[in-house]
């Protein structure tokens, strides 16, 4: 039985401005995300027998039909008749509840598997509308590169020109349920003497909405953004999407080393810390 390992990056979002909530329950967006280079990886092989086989061995990890993986590849085979005949191995990088789209990358990238190995040669709409059905940042990763976002996440707008920059993502050893981080942004306040507003980095101006809903209940996360943005590498410090993790946009990527040695020393070894950058371009290879 051969299997193909396919990679599943993990997103930042540069920015995330919330523009009201709308009546089913969710909000609209407008947001730039952007693909890193941390991933999970996926191996998935056709099987002569049985049913959907999956294989993960992260702590903390579904392995029922709660995980999105599993969800992506039962949609796939319901929606166009094939038997579920697949054993699917993931393997994780990407923390989860961090706000870096990990969950939402495997199930893209489980969509964008099965149509190669099941030769569907599917339109990218109809991929689009399979992502939606699994999640608001689903769409995203089929693009494989820098997008705009808006509706709910379903609208990704593909940019070019974006160029990669090196960063430092920190993530402390809690994460953020994402449903509470949007259903307090309207009546949250923001914690004085917190930078929230705009920044102007290489990256992208940097700016998110969630940070001031997230920052009044996970305090230690404001202090991390302002340790990080007094620290002579960094040039801009943001949180991605609903949290727990912040990025900060490196002036260099040397001096990563020195700045990861520095933050352990301050807050612990307890918080993963990861030098990475962005992918704003699929490669050609
Ligand atoms: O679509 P997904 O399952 O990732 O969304 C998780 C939760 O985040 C939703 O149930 C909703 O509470 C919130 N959300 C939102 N508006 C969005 C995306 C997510 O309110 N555009």
């Amino acid at each position: 039985m051969d299997s193909m390992r396919w990679l599943a990056p993990a997103k930042i979002n540069l920015s995330l401005k919330i523009l009201g909530r709308r009546p089913d329950g969710f909000h609209n967006l407008s947001s730039l995300m952007v693909p890193v280079s941390v991933f999970d990886t996926l191996e998935i092989a056709l099987k002569d027998v049985g049913d959907i086989e999956f294989v993960c061995a992260a702590p903390g990890i579904p392995l029922d039909d709660g995980n999105l993986v599993v969800r992506a590849a039962r949609l796939f085979c319901s929606t166009f008749g094939f038997p579920p005949r697949l054993r699917i191995v993931l393997g994780k990088e990407i923390p989860h509840g961090a706000g870096l789209g990990g969950g939402s990358s495997d199930a893209a990238t489980t969509l964008l598997a099965l149509d190669a190995l099941f030769q569907t040669h599917l339109a990218r709409q109809t991929l689009v509308d399979l992502a939606a059905e699994l999640g608001s940042d689903v769409p995203f990763f089929l693009v494989q590169s820098a997008a705009w976002i808006s509706g709910r996440g379903e609208q990704v707008s593909p940019i070019e020109g974006l160029p990669s920059v090196p960063l430092l993502l920190v993530k402390p050893p809690f994460g953020v349920p994402t449903p509470w981080a949007y259903s307090h942004w309207k009546e949250s306040e923001e914690i004085p003497g917190v930078p929230y507003g705009e920044q102007s980095t290489a990256a992208g101006t940097l700016c998110n909405d969630l940070e001031r809903p997230v920052f009044q209940k996970y305090v230690l996360l404001a202090e991390l953004k302002r340790w990080l943005l007094v620290q002579p590498e960094v040039e801009g410090a943001l949180m991605s999407g609903s949290g727990s993790t912040l990025f900060a946009v490196l002036r260099q990527k040397q001096c990563g080393v020195a700045l990861k040695e520095r933050l352990e020393g301050e807050f612990g070894t307890q918080i993963w810390i990861c030098l990475c950058e962005t992918i704003p371009q699929k490669s050609d290879g």
